[in-house]
């Protein structure tokens, strides 16, 4: 009979709402306090280096910032230990899609963790876990065959499991297409399908990943010589070589820590059509991309679902997760684990997938507008003040990234620590040229976009 379980009554109870609501409206009033960008206070700033130092002696290396959170932000901005206010367009490495104290998100999270658990198991999980599997689904099913979702506490299990669904369907296959320029993670697999050498220093080589070549342009260029032509060659070439050993093709829609390089839809179709017509797995590493290109998934803006058998998505849902055709879903006993995820973290994800429903996606959406608005931004600086200092801006959706200065790996870490000086938090991306990413929250508005503008205009002039 509805409304005898205890659980339900709790969760819909009018009186613990009012508290929620009460709870979450006090919040937001320290939340209003956090204007915009302000400098370090004097008198704190020895205090938070030794927390940055305490930080940095218990890894045995320093932080790249010296950032500790204060545990409350407004938006784009967050107020850190120094006493400083910084604009974060980075969000994490894109965690934080809504941005710092967003008051649904928040009331989300405090709401999980009325829960009789802090962690859900995969033996025991609560409706929150239910919510979210539930969720993705119906986004993913719209434009794709993907049917099943596992959820995982960190991308690079989402990724760990998706490698073994695909190795287990096309078994005894064992061997992984993958694009130069890759990255896929931190277990020792995904370290060996990510491109960088500097990930694996003293790991062994286990000569299991075959490389394909990424597009070779920036920004919206890709359509003409981007080196499709030469990606299926390789690809085919790859595949004739170990026919029957490759378990599946993994590739980022929009490669990430690669570059922030847009490849067309003509560069993926002839080498998902070779792969479907060879048997081997199709896995979009939608884990940066995911509701991040004016669609929930990249394959949609890409327009090349119905060839997705695996996708893996992460950071914006607060957890990770494997979604698979009917195909591919696993044997018993092939992927399990202890955690399911916290119950503040998949009650969050679960009202972040809802959020981004009302009005970001598609070609009119928030997304788009924040995307077009902070390009012209960075081009119209490129033009003026900081001429040919800002080349190549582009990306897809929240995805942004620029080459600043002269490309190179040195001027790119000094203007992200001049940047940080100045008030904006974002990261690199690529090697030759180094670029300037951004994963810029959905919640952004023009004014901040003209703030990160001078913020940027006045970086860049210090260095150049
Ligand atoms: C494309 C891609 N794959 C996998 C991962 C790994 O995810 P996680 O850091 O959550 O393990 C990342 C993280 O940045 C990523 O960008």
């Amino acid at each position: 009979m509805t409304g005898s379980l205890v659980g339900e009554q709790l969760f819909s109870s009018p009186e613990v709402e009012s508290h929620l609501n009460t709870l979450v409206s006090d919040i937001q009033k320290f939340s209003e306090k956090i204007e915009t960008v302000r400098p370090p206070s004097p008198d704190l700033q020895e205090k938070a280096q030794k927390t940055v130092d305490q930080i940095g002696q218990n890894r045995g290396r320093p932080l790249f910032y010296p950032y500790v959170g204060t545990g409350i932000g407004r938006g784009c901005y967050v107020e850190v230990n120094d006493g400083s206010v910084k604009m974060d367009l980075i969000n994490g490495i894109g965690i934080n899609i809504m941005g710092h104290s967003h008051p649904r998100v928040l009331k989300a999270s405090i709401k999980g963790a009325m829960n009789d658990v802090v962690m859900q198991g995969n033996l025991e999980p609560n409706m929150e876990y239910s919510d979210l599997a539930g969720e993705l689904i119906q986004l993913a099913q719209k434009n794709s065959r993907l049917r099943h979702c596992w959820i995982t506490t960190s991308g690079s299990m989402a990724n760990e499991n998706a490698l073994k669904m695909a190795r287990q369907k096309n078994t005894p296959a064992n061997m992984i297409l993958a694009l130069e320029g890759a990255f896929a993670g931190r277990t020792t697999m995904m370290a060996e399908i990510t491109d960088n050498p500097g990930n694996k220093i003293g790991l062994p080589d286990y000569n299991e990943v075959l490389r394909v070549p990424y597009c070779n342009k920036f920004a919206d260029m890709c359509r003409t010589r981007c080196g499709k032509e030469k990606a299926l060659s390789r690809l085919k070439e790859h595949v004739a070589n170990h026919e029957g050993k490759i378990a599946a093709f993994v590739f980022e829609p929009m490669i990430g820590e690669g570059g922030y390089r847009v490849a067309c839809r003509d560069y993926f179709i002839p080498m998902l059509e070779f792969c479907r017509e060879k048997e081997i797995a199709v896995w979009a590493d939608e884990i940066q991309t995911f509701a991040r290109t004016g669609n929930f998934f990249a394959y949609e803006t890409l327009g090349f679902g119905e060839y997705v058998d695996l996708c893996t998505v992460a950071k914006t849902i607060q957890n990770g997760a494997t979604l698979y055709t009917e195909e591919y879903n696993p044997q018993p006993g092939l992927i399990a684990g202890t955690f399911a995820g916290s119950s503040s973290s998949l009650a969050a994800g679960y009202e972040i997938l809802k959020i981004l429903q009302e009005g970001y996606m598609g070609p009119q959406g928030k997304i788009q507008q924040i995307h077009d608005k902070f390009v012209s931004m960075l081009n119209s600086l490129n033009e003026t003040s900081c001429k040919g200092l800002l080349q190549d801006a582009g990306g897809l959706g929240l995805m942004v990234a620029v080459t600043p200065l002269d490309g190179s790996k040195d001027k790119m870490i000094q203007l992200l620590k001049v940047l940080y000086k100045n008030g904006l938090m974002t990261f690199g991306c690529g090697k030759g040229p180094f670029r300037l990413r951004f994963l810029l929250p959905a919640i952004m508005t023009e004014q901040d976009i003209e703030r990160a503008g001078e913020i940027i205009e006045k970086s860049i002039l210090e260095l150049a």
